[in-house]
């Protein structure tokens, strides 16, 4: 039996790794979850569904998504709340109905957008921070300070861009969101970007560009050329810009110079 030092000793190592909240009873093994959801991701994929009439149109490409039937708990609710969905408001109506992500249930707030959604370009970073958690809106503590000031360097304010994440609650202690959580979020936002159809996708770090892109680089390896990004199951495409994430920045400051670049090519894109 651990005496009293070390149970409080244990207890403070929990909070110092960003273990602040107790989700459950028990504790649940998410690497089970996330092995699933990256072998569903793999698994051929289901017939296209029908588009939406927004933006460009091409050949319709094959639905990338898990199957209705993959063992992530909640996925096929998400993907039929968004069926229905044709509006912004009805999307955030959707993600408060949705009951599937236990995200919802330790976060303070669902942080949906900030900014313009007539805008032409929209940013996707990750997930909320604590102050995003609190306000209710997408970087607005120190990394979204940055992202302020970079979207000034090319002339841009968030009366012109439209912000969003990949996940819209905060995940406990910021801890980096599973797979398990990314793929049930993924209609949501893939629902969000087909609605404001933006003339440019920013990706902002690794978890925005692999998740959306579908791809397994890095960001360093994704950051600074145009990729398409599809709509699963739908015709629409959208050039895609990967970046490297505000706070990454923040840390680094020396990849501010190849960030600086990729803003200068979305800038070119877009005048
Ligand atoms: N980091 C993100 O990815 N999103 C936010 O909204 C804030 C910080």
């Amino acid at each position: 039996m651990p005496d009293q030092s070390e149970i409080i000793a244990a207890l403070f190592w929990q909070g110092e790794i960003g273990v602040d909240e107790a989700l459950d009873e028990q504790p649940a093994d998410w690497t089970r979850f996330a092995a699933r959801a990256s072998a569903a991701r793999r698994a051929p994929a289901p017939p296209a569904t029908p588009s939406l009439t927004l933006g460009p149109t091409r050949a319709a490409t094959p639905d990338r998504r898990p199957p209705v039937d993959a063992p992530i708990p909640g996925l096929a609710d998400a993907r039929s709340l968004v069926a229905g969905v044709t509006s912004l408001a009805g999307l955030r109506e959707a993600l408060t109905r949705f009951e599937g992500c236990s995200l919802k249930h330790t976060a303070m707030n669902l942080v949906f957008a900030d900014g313009n959604p007539e805008g032409k370009i929209m940013l996707v970073g990750e997930a909320p921070g604590e102050d995003e958690d609190r306000l209710g809106k997408p970087f607005v503590g120190a990394s979204g300070k940055l992202l302020d000031k970079m979207l000034a360097g090319i002339g841009l304010d968030r009366t012109q861009v439209y912000i969003s994440n990949i996940l819209p609650w905060r995940p406990p202690g910021n801890r980096s969101p599973t797979q398990a959580e990314i793929a049930l979020c993924l209609p949501f936002i893939e629902r969000h970007i087909s609605l404001v159809a933006p003339q440019v996708l920013v990706l902002l770090g690794g978890t925005a560009a692999k998740s959306l892109l579908n791809r397994a680089e890095g960001i360093t390896r994704l950051r600074g050329q145009w990729l398409d990004f599809h709509i699963p199951g739908s015709t629409q495409i959208f050039p895609a810009m990967a970046t490297y994430h505000p706070a990454y920045l923040l840390r680094s400051p020396i990849h501010k110079r190849e960030a600086w670049r990729d803003l200068l090519m979305i800038k070119s894109r877009l005048t």
